[in-house]
């Protein structure tokens, strides 16, 4: 790479495992970080934050196994200003290949006041520390001053300078309330390039929150003044409104590269396959009308419109669906394909199965094409993101029969395999959705209400496949499950069952032996 393209390649930091996974009801598991991590990867992200170790042993775990699994990617562990905090941050990045420990501690008036209690040289001597503490365990370090976007200029610059010194490579302001706007937060980067004297000898990093919808325009001025950093979510995910979305950054930099010329290393075409998983994970949809990622965000309706696509893309397409990985593509693929052919095609949209699950997407594959007239990629893409997150289930989905409609009262009778056993009940409901679940329910008893239900359709069509997302809580535990069928009934199914599945981990681990899934008053065999 040339000097001057060096100078202005923009580090992409994505910190959707961490400042995201903050967002309530946006809590992951184990097996759905360290699905994300590799999706991350594969995008070219540059850094991955993937939690914040010291706040409980899942966290610890999760940056840990990402830490083996990451290869290309650096791994971030987040830390408080304090010894405890960083070294445990230390010990989950260890097993990387490149590790990096980011330590924070606010600098805004308020809350120095209010939050920390500290005067002003405490926390210029807590930044000090903290940072030397953390060079002693790891060569990368970043320092965040957080809320610094509301902090005193002078001040600010001093706890930059330290930072600096006591051996941060990279320097983060966030605008942690999303309270700034573009030319205020350009200017404070301009001014610490000019008043920190070590200032060249640090990366600064933009980190924008979007209470006023104005994270990615901040983020995109930090980087015109000087920052070579962004920090950010897929989807926008995060704390309250979220982060600056890291594909709206990342295109807005690739279409108008002629205003700003900078790059990053993501690879574009991956976009859309990280938007889903996110939003498949957490459940949170994408709104429609999303930048980049919506589902309408290439979508023509008026006539108007589709008349002058016609005559050429450009009149009303600033990028390619393409170039964010949306493809129409039927896959040429049919009922007679063979395991090999299926295989290729998997590997072609980024997954890269074992055996066993492969067998299994194999079949579900096979069915769907009995099914359904045109295979589309995002019909595979739900397919297999749906078998991966019901491999290895002890409660696994085997058939349903369900009587529905005006007549009533509507019936479910449900086949699962729980443990390696098949036990079939029958049971009635308010709708058969209401039927399926009190199905689920008298096999697997359990107190969790369902805090969310929600279908979306893949592809167009009647004979579209049905993602649907169902959310349970029980005891103050929150889990997300997903489950994808041309029949919106079995979807629904699955995606009850898949949120069950992490509800019974989720129990165990708090309570461990408690894996009683059957009663013997209601299952039959
Ligand atoms: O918003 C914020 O200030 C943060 C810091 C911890 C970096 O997330
Ligand atoms: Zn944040």
């Amino acid at each position: 790479m040339s000097a001057e393209a060096d100078k202005n390649r923009v580090i992409i930091f994505d910190t959707t495992l961490r400042d995201g996974e903050q967002s309530p009801g946006a809590a992951m598991n184990l097996e759905e970080k360290l699905r994300l991590a590799g999706v991350l990867e594969e995008l070219g992200v540059d850094v991955i934050e993937a939690g914040f170790p010291v706040s409980s042993a899942g966290d610890f775990k999760a940056v840990n196994e990402i830490a083996k699994k990451v290869r290309n990617s650096t791994v971030c562990g987040l830390a408080r200003a304090a010894r405890g905090d960083i070294e445990r941050a230390a010990e989950a990045i260890a097993p990387a290949a490149r590790k990096r420990i980011h330590t924070f501690l606010s600098t805004s008036p308020l809350h120095m006041k209010y939050k920390l209690q500290k005067e002003p040289e405490q926390v210029l001597q807590a930044v000090w520390d903290a940072v030397t503490f953390a060079r002693n365990l790891c060569d990368d370090v970043e320092w965040s001053a957080e809320d610094g976007s509301r902090s005193e200029p002078d001040f600010l610059c001093r706890c930059v300078e330290a930072a600096i010194k006591a051996g941060a490579r990279t320097i983060n302001i966030p605008d942690t309330v999303g309270y700034t706007t573009p030319d205020e937060y350009g200017a404070l980067f301009k001014m610490l390039a000019g008043r920190v004297p070590n200032a060249d000898q640090a990366i600064f990093s933009v980190h924008c929150h979007n209470d006023l919808g104005l994270g990615v325009a901040n983020s995109l001025a930090g980087v015109i003044n000087g920052a070579r950093q962004v920090e950010c979510t897929i989807n926008g995910l995060g704390e309250r409104a979220g982060n600056a979305a890291l594909e709206e950054v990342v295109m807005a930099l690739k279409v108008r590269h002629d205003r700003m010329p900078f790059t990053t290393g993501i690879r574009t075409e991956n976009i859309t396959r990280a938007s889903r998983l996110v939003s498949q994970i957490t459940g949170f949809p994408v709104q429609p009308n999303k930048a980049i990622v919506g589902a309408n965000a290439f979508a023509h309706e008026s006539g108007v419109h589709q008349d002058g696509m016609i005559k050429n893309r450009q009149t009303y397409e600033i990028m390619t669906p393409e170039s964010v990985g949306l493809t129409n593509s039927s896959l040429k693929l049919g009922k007679l394909s063979g395991r090999n052919a299926f295989r290729t095609k998997l590997r072609e949209l980024g997954y890269d199965l074992g055996d066993n699950a492969l067998e299994e997407a194999f079949k579900r594959f096979k069915d769907l094409a009995d099914r359904k007239r045109d295979i589309f990629d995002d019909d595979l893409i739900a397919l297999v993101d749906d078998e991966m997150a019901n491999a290895a289930a002890r409660i696994r989905f085997v058939g349903l029969e369900v009587y529905a409609g005006s007549k009533g009262p509507q019936k479910a009778t449900l086949e699962l395999q729980i443990d390696g056993k098949n036990h079939t009940v029958t049971s009635n409901g308010n709708g058969p959705v209401d039927a399926t679940f009190n199905a689920i329910k008298q096999l697997v008893p359990h107190e969790a209400t369902l805090s969310l239900y929600q279908v979306h359709a893949v592809t167009k069509g009647t004979d579209a496949q049905a993602e649907v997302t169902v959310r349970l809580e029980e005891s103050g535990r929150t889990t997300n499950g997903q489950g994808a069928d041309p029949d919106t009934l079995v979807a629904s199914a699955r995606a009850y069952i898949n949120a069950l599945t992490k509800l019974l981990v989720k129990r165990e681990k708090s309570t461990p032996g408690d894996m009683t899934l059957i009663s013997d008053s209601t299952a039959a065999e």
